[in-house]
Parts: C-alpha cells; structure tokens; sequence
C-alpha cells in the first residue's frame, strides 16, 4: 500500500471513497465532517440523527455523493464516546475504514487525520495511527496461493486542511508505514509453511531484510559455531531435527554503545518433541519463532527509522523435533554459561534456547544495558491473561514501567507477573543444577515457573522476559489485521526503543 499526505481540503480529492469521523453521541457535527454535512444538504447529520449510525469505534457507513464531492462515496467512520479517544481508537477507526473499503474493492481512499481535530491527539502521533491501521488491516498472506490475492487497496491519502500540521503528519506517516511494514514482515514469518521457514532460511531472511534496509550487520552462527561457543542447551533443542540450527545476530547503532538487547524464541517448528504434542492444533506450532518475528520486524523498523540506538537482536533457532537423535526425558545438558539443565519435558524446549541467547548477551562487550526477551513460551499465559495481554515478568520495576507505558501506547499490552522466589524449588532438580519444567501437567504458576527458569541465565543485567503465547496467532480476524499472525511486539518494541531513555 502506498501512502502519502495531500494539503488541501478533502471535497476536492479525486479517490473511490473519502473517510470522515464522527463521535458517539455526536448532535452537530463538526470540522470537516461538518462541512462536508453541509455540502452534502445534510446526508452525514441525517445518518447520525436517524439513529442508523451511532458512531461506536469501528461502525461504518457508505454514503454516495452523487457528484457533490470530487469523490464518489463517504466512508463515515465512528470515533466511539470523546471522553474515550486516543491514539489506539484513532488507528481502529481508520483500520476499519480501510476494511470496509478492502470489501467493497475500492484502490483509493482519501482518509482525514483521525484525531488530529478535535480529537486533540498530537497530528505526528494521529498519522502515524491513521497511517498504521490502514495498512495493518488490509494485510494478506497470499505466498503460497495460486492466482492474484493481492489486496486492491493500494493507495491511502491523508488530507489535512492545515499547513502548519502537514509537516509533523508527514513525518507521522512515513514512521507509520515502516513500523506496519515491519509488523507485517513478522506476520510474514509467522504465517510462512515451517517447511519454507527454516532456522537455516530465517536466518537468509534475516541478511535479505539487513541488505533492503540498510543501517543493519548481520551474523548468522551455524552449528559449529554453536558448539564453539558451548551452547548445550540449544544443541540438545536441535539434536532431534536433520535440519541444522542457528544463532542469528542483527546490529543497528554505535557499536561502543552499551546495547539493548532484545531476544526472540526462534522455534521454527515445535512438535513437542519426544514430550510429543497433540495431533489437534500442532500446526499453528509453525508460530512457535513469532518472538524472534517480532525482534527482526522491530530491527528492520530500527533501521527504517534509524534511531540513534545500539540494538542487538539475538535469536536462537531450531527445530524441536522427535527425531531418533532427540534429547530425552531425563538427558542433562550444559548452558553456554555453565549450568547445567535436567530436561525432564522436551516440550519446554523455548526456555532452554533463551538460556543460551541470554548467556550470550552476558559475554557482549560492552555491557547491554537491558535485554528484553520475547517468547510463545507456555500455555499457561493463556490462562492467567487470555488474549488481553502478555506476560510481563522483569527483575527491574522501571523497565517494567516502560514496557507497560508503550503497551498502553500502542495497544499491545503487557500485564507484570511476579518472580516469586518460592517458585525456584518447582524447579530444582536431583541430578543438574536445575530442570527445565516442573513434571507435572498444568501445574500452578507455570508462566512464572518458566521465568524463573530464564532468570537464571541472567547475569545482573536489567532484564524483561515477555511471554507472548497467547498473543502472537489468532483463529479469526481482529480489529487490527487477518486471522493468522499478529505480529504482536513489533509496535510494542519500536515504541520503546524510539523513547528510550538510560535506565
Ligand atoms: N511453544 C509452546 C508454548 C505455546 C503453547 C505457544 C500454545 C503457543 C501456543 C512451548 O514450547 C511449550 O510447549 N510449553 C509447554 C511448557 C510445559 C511443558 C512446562 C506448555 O506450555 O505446555
Ligand atoms: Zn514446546
Ligand atoms: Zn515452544
């Protein structure tokens, strides 16, 4: 989708439809919407006043100029109760424009900045939203389908009347746009077959994306690079699988910079292993990577807007396969910091993986100032949170506070959990220094069970451990994009790094 920012006012535009917005509750109408009412004799208040549009976040309504207007249609769009606006609202009301646009196969819609108006929001922040929900909800993954699949809205003009807000709506959109390309190159490597998206092609996608973007090196650690490094708990993870792993390194920023670091699960297909997985539903395992999705889609967005920040992005990557070499119940292994791992379940394989990448980051020169881990880490997040948010757990409270804040930001919430020290014992373990889950099925606290697992292969550093399971693939479209992958983190990460400030 290509999108731009037009000065000049929106009955002039020649597109297949306009968006307005009007508030619930609405008796008159106001700014633009009002006077395009006008031209109109009274069409949009007719709507409003008949009770046929509410206004709700997300509601709808087609209505035909019939030559009043430069374009032949009006999509009114709701902007839900005043007192409720913000920033998220703003994005759900022009995704949902676009949506009804993608529907009726329309190419070019001509959007007021949502917000920008009496919405009071800042009019860089509303383009960016306006900008991020056009082009998060008309994403299709077609890769693998015959025929033409691709979406006809290609083109989404943001109109502003005010010169003086055109520059910071520009800069608005152009961030907007890369941060939804971004989240789409994670739903890209979420919805990719397992077959196509291998450890090894991951990391090929990875020096593809470093090479289309710029501003970004690359380094992907193959399995004898991997042993070099003493990287136990990762190896036993691939030992099962004919197809080789990696450990894939992406660099943005001053290099004698302390770096945040941000970690992604990279499991490209989880069967379970010999701890063998139920038949039903093994297939959305192909989503078992969408955290290591979410730090390259981020990575890629941090070139884009090359933010004066050293990022690295560690993902480790394997197969978790039951192969005739496979790690056992019971087999020992030893991290690449030293300690040593009972694994009693090989499905609780993804912690096993952070503990390496994590020992990693303890061995970097200089120092990472904090390493933020994203993982599809348990079911067990489902159940403590549900869809509504992932899993927040972190050594340090102002980290957590900001990974809060950019949660509520950009809708991608996260909810803190505590590290009680009371669940460590779940995870001693007679014969290693510790074991990899607590033998027992859905047994209390298993999000922070597994954890504090990670927690110890974290060397003193500020760090944040997110379990996005529940948030990473949906069965039915949301608000914001198709069924399939969300691409969930990737927002959540840009908004961070674009504010960070030294902890
Ligand atoms: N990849 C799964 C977690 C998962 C479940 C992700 C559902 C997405 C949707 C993870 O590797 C796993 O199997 N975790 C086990 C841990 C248990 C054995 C301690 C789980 O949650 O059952
Ligand atoms: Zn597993
Ligand atoms: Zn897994």
């Amino acid at each position: 989708m290509r999108i731009d920012v037009h000065v000049g006012s929106i009955d002039k535009i020649q597109a297949d439809a306009i968006v307005l917005n009007a508030f619930q509750g609405a008796t008159t109408l106001g700014g633009t919407t009002g006077s395009i009412d006008r031209a109109l004799n009274g069409l949009l208040s007719e709507i409003i006043t008949s009770g046929d549009f509410k206004g709700k976040v997300g509601e709808t309504s087609v209505i035909y100029t019939r030559g009043a207007l430069a374009s032949p249609r009006v999509i009114l769009v709701g902007l839900g109760k005043p007192e409720e606006f913000s920033v998220n609202v703003a994005r759900r009301a022009s995704a949902a424009a676009s949506r009804k646009a993608q529907e009726m196969g329309l190419q070019h819609i001509a959007s007021v900045v949502h917000g920008a108006g009496a919405g009071g929001l800042e009019p860089g922040d509303a383009a960016q939203a306006v900008a991020e929900g056009a082009a998060l909800v008309t994403y299709r993954f077609s890769d693998y389908k015959s025929g033409n699949n691709k979406p006809s809205l290609e083109q989404f003009t943001l109109v502003e009347l005010d010169p003086d807000k055109a520059e910071a709506e520009r800069r608005g959109a152009r961030s907007g746009e890369a941060i939804a390309n971004a989240v789409c190159l994670a739903r890209d490597l979420v919805n990719r077959p397992p077959n196509y998206l291998t450890p090894t092609m991951m990391a090929e996608m990875a020096q593809q994306m470093a090479q289309n973007h710029g501003k970004l090196q690359v380094k992907a650690l193959d399995r004898d690079a991997i042993t070099q490094l003493g990287m136990g708990a990762l190896l036993g993870v691939a030992q099962g699988s004919a197809e080789p792993p990696r450990f894939i390194i992406v660099e943005h920023g001053p290099q004698d910079a302390p770096p945040v670091v941000i970690v992604g699960k990279g499991i490209t297909f989880d069967s379970g292993g010999i701890s063998l997985k139920p038949a039903v539903g093994m297939d959305e395992m192909k989503g078992d990577m969408a955290g290591a999705a979410a730090v390259l889609g981020a990575m890629q967005a941090v070139a884009d807007l090359d933010l004066p920040l050293h990022v690295i992005a560690l993902v480790p990557s394997t197969e978790n396969l039951p192969g005739g070499s496979a790690v056992k119940p019971a087999d020992v292994v030893r991290a690449m910091n030293g300690k040593t791992i009972e694994i009693n379940n090989t499905d609780a394989e993804g912690r096993l993986v952070l503990a390496d990448a994590l020992s990693y980051a303890a061995t970097l020169s200089p120092r990472p100032q904090a390493v933020i881990d994203l993982a599809t880490l348990t079911g067990a997040i489902f159940i403590a949170l549900g869809r509504a948010a992932a899993g927040l757990f972190s050594n340090n409270d102002a980290l957590a506070d900001r990974l809060y804040k950019a949660g509520e930001h950009t809708g991608e919430r996260v909810w803190r959990l505590p590290l009680y020290p009371e669940y460590r014992e779940i995870i001693d373990s007679d014969v290693a220094d510790m074991k990899n889950s607590a033998g027992i099925a859905r047994g209390p606290a298993g999000a922070a069970v597994g954890a504090m697992f990670i927690q110890e292969f974290v060397d003193n550093f500020p760090w944040a451990h997110l379990d996005i399971a529940s948030m990473t693939y949906l069965t039915k479209a949301s608000d914001l994009g198709p069924k399939g992958g969300t691409g969930y983190g990737v927002r959540l990460l840009v908004d961070l790094l674009r504010n960070w400030q030294p902890l």
